[in-house]
């Protein structure tokens, strides 16, 4: 359809090797939408008439409702935005299809079908995050009292408590989400109307396709608009970050299924057995969690790569940008509900949690604070529980089931002191009554959870006017199809008359 300044047609190689048709498929909705304000645009600044605008019109409502007559398609298209111009024409006439195009290159046409899919699958990421974060304050608040062991270096660190586990990943994904919004921003200005690169002579309202398509702002540099895509890069990012962040999430709960550990459970219709071993009850959803970050970090390394060496306007290698974030979108969107899905069925042992929570000498801080208020230095009070550490490890006991003869044996501080420190000691109490803010506290646990369940409505409010605000608009965009088709037939049958 655009060959005419080219003496030959597409060899069948090269036309298979630079189609995007498949990786278009996700933008069609979007394009046909941005077409169809397009052609508002054009009838509304009198570029065309509303007898033809009608006519495209009713074509585009009709494949928007699905209604697509299979052979009347270009199979040799090279992408969505030919195929659907050469459909409309096909359908239409070319003496009316042919005007579609007026004041508009694809250039700015993907662009914006881009930017309007990013937009739509932001807004999905982002609810899905908060179905999260919901599920994952309940489980808080249901595992205030649960004990668990905290680690660093997956080594037996202090005690805790699993809520508070649950409200650091809360408050990971509440970052998660933060970055989406401040993504969401920038992916609501409109690239459309900026032609192929430097705008275009024909007088188009830039201001009208950016309100139908419910866009904030015009995107305003043409040269920007049509041949950036940090947009993309930027979501890709988010992404990345995102599904590192589930990422690890997924290895903690893997860990603690696993016959050692045996602090959670899967439910079975989320795990997967073997071929030939026939106990096994694997979390390959969980592994599969891990496996897509890796994906979505590929994923982000291939579309800045894609436009790091690019010069200045649009170049065809940007059309390789659309399958990854695809890929990538339909990753994370698929690994949220995974991992909503696992939380909400997860058996928690807590009686396996507790068991461990009493080996690995996990008190050993807390009898060295004890000693500090005893006015003993921290150092000293490190080196000295150090050294009964040492001595329980060779017996081959817990720290605190050391004999008083052990501890007379070692310490260089009254040892009556420490065997008070023992005697008092309550591994509950360890995690529940420390006084750091933030901390395992009891208190701590009940404001982390009050105010993290505050900012979560504050999101779920702020989301629900940002996905209705791009909804909103098209549908008055659609209605005011409606109406044009409508009036176009009345007038039609006023002049027949
Ligand atoms: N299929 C192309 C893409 O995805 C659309 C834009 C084509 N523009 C061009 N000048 N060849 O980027």
């Amino acid at each position: 359809m655009y060959r005419s300044g080219l003496d030959s047609e597409l060899n069948d190689e090269a036309q298979e090797f630079v189609s995007s048709i498949y990786s278009d498929m996700e933008i069609v909705p979007f394009d046909v939408a941005g077409t169809e304000a397009h052609v508002i645009m054009l009838y509304e600044s009198k570029i065309i008439t509303k007898s033809d605008a009608a006519k495209i019109l009713t074509v585009l409502k009709e494949i928007r409702n699905g209604k697509i007559d299979v052979e009347d398609t270009n199979k040799n298209a090279e992408d969505c935005h030919e195929m659907l111009e050469g459909y409309i024409t096909k359908k239409v006439g070319s003496k009316i299809g042919g005007k579609i195009q007026t004041g508009r290159s694809r250039n700015d046409q993907v662009a914006t079908a881009i930017k309007m899919k990013l937009r739509h699958d932001t807004n999905m990421i982002q609810v899905y995050i908060l179905q999260l974060i919901e599920a994952l304050l309940e489980m808080a608040e249901d595992n205030k009292n649960t004990i668990i062991p905290l680690y660093t270096h997956l080594q037996h660190a202090q005690v805790g408590v699993l809520s508070h586990y649950f409200i650091a990943q809360a408050d990971i994904l509440s970052r998660d989400y933060e970055r989406f919004s401040s993504l969401y921003d920038r992916l609501d200005s409109n690239p459309l109307g900026s032609g192929p690169v430097g705008g275009t002579n024909i007088p188009i309202d830039r201001k009208i396709t950016t309100e139908l398509l419910s866009f904030s702002y015009i995107q305003d540099n043409s040269l920007d608009a049509t041949s950036t895509r940090d947009h993309m890069s930027e979501f890709a990012s988010c992404v990345a970050i995102m599904m590192v962040n589930l990422s690890r999430m997924a290895e903690d709960l893997i860990i603690w299924s696993s016959n050692e550990f045996s602090f959670v459970e899967i439910s079975s219709d989320l795990a997967s057995p073997s071929s030939i071993m026939p106990q096994k009850k694997n979390p390959d959803t969980l592994e599969l969690i891990r496996g897509k970050a890796a994906s979505a970090i590929g994923g982000l390394t291939s579309i800045l790569t894609i436009q790091k060496g690019l010069a200045s306007g649009y170049g065809r290698d940007l059309q390789e940008t659309k399958d990854a974030t695809w890929v990538t979108s339909k990753n994370a969107q698929g690994a949220l509900q995974m991992m909503f899905n696992i939380l909400i069925n997860l058996v928690i042992h807590k009686g396996s949690m507790y068991r461990a929570a009493e080996t690995g000498h996990l008190m050993a801080l807390d009898v060295a604070e004890k000693l500090v208020e005893k006015n003993v230095p921290f150092r000293q009070a490190h080196m000295e529980v150090g050294t009964l550490v040492g001595l329980a490890r060779s017996n081959g006991k817990e720290l605190i089931g050391l004999t008083n003869e052990e501890i007379e044996s070692v310490t260089t501080v009254n040892p009556d002191m420490i065997i008070e420190i023992f005697n008092r000691y309550d591994t509950q109490a360890s995690a529940r009554k420390r006084r750091s803010m933030g901390s395992t506290s009891s208190n701590e646990q009940d404001r982390m959870i009050k105010e993290s369940r505050d900012s979560l409505e504050q999101m779920f409010n702020e989301l629900d006017e940002q996905r209705q605000q791009a909804n909103a608009g098209m549908y008055e965009m659609w209605g005011k199809i409606d109406e044009m088709i409508k009036s176009s037939k009345r007038s039609k049958k006023t002049t027949n008359r």
